[in-house]
């Protein structure tokens, strides 16, 4: 049973196992017909409509590429703050009621955290968040979810390290409570200024979550089965001169992962800067370039999903 129907996507905490299981089977079913060759036009007159506030290449492109994929079609606004009517001062309340009337769905990206959740009051379509400032990338850690058991074989019982930004990287404030319900041991590592935020590691250990915060991503590495990498988010900082003294903090390096098990997944939501180096590419395990195409899969689960199209 489809209980997504209807529903917005804001947060990676709010699904059932049982949605969780729905979306990774859809996404499954989907990328084994479009694998032989199959079309899957459930999304016939539907619009997707995609709103973004901030830069994207993977979220905004793969939402398109599923929406179309499905027999959709999309309305775009790439660069929504300057070139939609955000600039004459529109609240999101009332550019949700607008877009209801032009699309079935949309996703937005903006750099306030809520902002989704803002969209979403004011629209009668599901809305999906795409990134709402440092809080959640709900749609990220789905598909984050998807290739690990792709490339590990299970979710369960893993050790997983997520290194860099924890602090405004929003794609690990939404994967680390989805892997808590599959009994991952996480160690997180990270410059203390950027550690991850204290309610989500608090949470963590008060649901029984094994969670080592550690300095040495050596030590981690060689303990982990997944190494989840993030960017420093420059963006995100007031003050550009902390952020040039953090950046680099952590680099992933071939001496680096030759320390690792051979069958370490070496992960990174994208775009990376500078923390894996472009040697470390030809590693079996680095799996970021797979793990940003199996988005389009998992985006054409749940475009189908909360619009009742399967
Ligand atoms: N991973 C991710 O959100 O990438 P984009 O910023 O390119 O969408």
């Amino acid at each position: 049973m489809n209980t997504l129907v209807g529903h917005d996507i804001l947060t990676s905490d709010q699904f059932t196992l049982e949605e969780l299981n729905l979306i990774l089977s859809a996404a499954q079913q989907f990328e084994t017909i479009i694998n032989a060759g199959g079309i899957v036009d459930v999304m016939r007159n539907r619009v997707l409509a995609t709103l973004f506030y901030e830069p994207s290449t993977r979220t905004r492109l793969s939402f398109e590429s599923a929406m179309l994929q499905l027999g959709g079609q999309v309305l775009s606004v790439a660069d929504a703050k300057s070139s939609s009517s955000a600039a004459k001062g529109e609240t999101l309340y009332d550019t949700g009621k607008m877009i209801e009337g032009y699309a079935h769905v949309a996703v937005i990206r903006h750099p306030r955290e809520g902002s989704a959740q803002e969209l979403a009051n004011g629209a009668g379509i599901p809305i999906i968040n795409g990134g709402d400032g440092a809080g959640q990338h709900p749609t990220q850690a789905l598909l984050d979810l998807y290739t690990i058991q792709k490339e590990t074989g299970r979710l369960e019982e893993l050790t997983v390290t997520l290194v860099g930004d924890l602090k405004y990287g929003r794609t690990v404030h939404s994967l680390a409570p989805l892997l808590a319900r599959f009994g991952t041991r996480f160690m997180f590592v990270a410059p203390l200024e950027l550690a991850m935020p204290a309610g989500i590691t608090n949470q963590l250990r008060e649901q029984g979550v094994e969670v080592v915060e550690m300095n040495d991503l050596g030590e981690a590495v060689q303990q982990s089965d997944v190494l989840y990498v993030t960017r420093i988010q420059k963006e995100r900082f007031a003050d550009p001169a902390q952020y040039e003294t953090l950046k680099g903090a952590y680099v992933v390096d071939r001496s680096l992962i030759e320390q690792a098990r051979p069958e370490l997944t070496i992960m990174h939501p994208l775009p990376r800067v500078d923390e894996i180096a472009v040697e470390v590419d030809s590693f079996p395990g680095a799996a970021y370039f797979r793990q940003a195409a199996n988005g389009v899969m998992v985006r054409m689960a749940l475009l189908a999903l909360v619009t009742g199209r399967i």
